[in-house]
This record gives C-alpha cells, sequence and structure tokens, in this order.
C-alpha cells in the first residue's frame, strides 16, 4: 500500500506531531471492548442471522474483525465465516483522511451472499460508504455495517453503521489495531495521542 506523505495541515491539527513523541492516553479498556463486543455479537446474530460472509476493511479492522469472529461464534452463529479482506486506505501516514478511498487488492465474492463489512473507525464515512457500495455492486445480498468507534462529529457521507462499538468524540484515537503512521496497533486497548 502506498503511503501518503504527511501534508503541513496535518502537522499542524493535534500535538504531538511525531509518534515516537507520544504518549497514548487509556479511552477505552480491553475489558470494556471485549464486554461490548460480546453484546455486539448477539446483535450482528440475531439481525443478520448465523451465514455471515465478514469482510473486514483492512488493515485498522483486523484486531476487532478477529475478536468480532470469535465473538459471533460464541453466540451460536454456525459461522460459516469466509474471512474476506477489503484494502481500502484514505489516511496514508497521515493523521488528516486524505479524502480519496483507494481499493488495492482483489475485490471478494459476495455475489448472493450476507455481508458484514467491519471498519475500526467511522470517520469521514468515505471509506465505510465505499465498502459497502463495492460489496453491493458485487451482489451481496445484504450489505451491513459493524464498526468499533464512530465518530459522528466528523462524518462527511451519510453513512450509518449497522453495529457500533462505542461512540466518541472527536479524537485522534491508536491501539486495538488502529494505527497512527503504522504504530500503536499492538496495544490491547484504545487510546487518544491528540
Ligand atoms: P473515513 O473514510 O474518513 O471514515 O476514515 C476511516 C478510516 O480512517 C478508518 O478506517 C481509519 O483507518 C482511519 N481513521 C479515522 N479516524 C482515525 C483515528 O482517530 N486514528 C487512526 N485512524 C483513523
Ligand atoms: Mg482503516
Amino acid at each position: 500500500m502506498t503511503e501518503m506523505p504527511r501534508q503541513p495541515s496535518d502537522l499542524t491539527r493535534t500535538a504531538p506531531t511525531d509518534p515516537d513523541q507520544a504518549t497514548p492516553q487509556t479511552l477505552i479498556s480491553a475489558e470494556d471492548i471485549a464486554t461490548r463486543l460480546d453484546a455486539m455479537a448477539a446483535d450482528i446474530v440475531r439481525e443478520l442471522g448465523p451465514d455471515i460472509t465478514m469482510i473486514p476493511v483492512l488493515k485498522g479492522a483486523f484486531v476487532f474483525a478477529a475478536d468480532l469472529l470469535r465473538a459471533l461464534g460464541r453466540h451460536g452463529a454456525k459461522v460459516r465465516l469466509r474471512v474476506q479482506f477489503l484494502q481500502l486506505a484514505s489516511y496514508g501516514a497521515a493523521k488528516e483522511s486524505s479524502g480519496t478511498v483507494t481499493q488495492t487488492g482483489t475485490l471478494p465474492e459476495v455475489e448472493g451472499e450476507t455481508v458484514l463489512v467491519v471498519e475500526d473507525v467511522l470517520d469521514s464515512g468515505r471509506t465505510a460508504a465505499r465498502a459497502l457500495e463495492l460489496m453491493r455492486d458485487a451482489g451481496a445480498r445484504r450489505a451491513a455495517l459493524a464498526v468499533l468507534l464512530d465518530k459522528p462529529e466528523r462524518r462527511v457521507v451519510d453513512c450509518p453503521a449497522d453495529f457500533t462499538g462505542f461512540t466518541i468524540p472527536d479524537r485522534f484515537v491508536v491501539g486495538y489495531g488502529i494505527d497512527w503512521a503504522e504504530r500503536f496497533r499492538e496495544l490491547d486497548h484504545v487510546a487518544v495521542v491528540d
């Protein structure tokens, strides 16, 4: 995936400007994430039924998707869970979305399937809207959206999530798979760095 060069405007948006200088502060603990995912999985199975094709949007959603996958399994979903990945990128190395969403990699085959698009952060809404559009164009019977974090204040494109983990204020977050310039994905919780 091509990394976008960081733009000067991004450097002034928030402090600190260097991932190496940042001290992430916990926003959502690992325990709270686990509890919430369990409830989300119950909702998802109730609404979509057990036959789900999960489409995690790489790379940020991979940790969330892995835990959600197992939570779905615990909720009796005889999940014929063909995990297919969709790689979309809008941020590059910057802390501000570039506004364009590029799709890289192969488009998953989802003809006639009930698709759950799994995204880490619903921000402007562009990435999720594009993912859902790609799935519908590819013939999905239903395309639903599950997001770990929703930042409603940032929305540019109308794209409501069907299943939301946590609604958070307009803060720059990292951890639990979510990165800043490829850093901090390893944290087991969600933290703020701005
Ligand atoms: P959108 O297309 O503007 O909704 O952006 C969604 C994508 O931006 C997510 O998949 C994330 O990868 C990224 N993103 C949004 N907010 C944050 C954040 O606070 N930290 C890190 N990445 C973010
Ligand atoms: Mg992402």
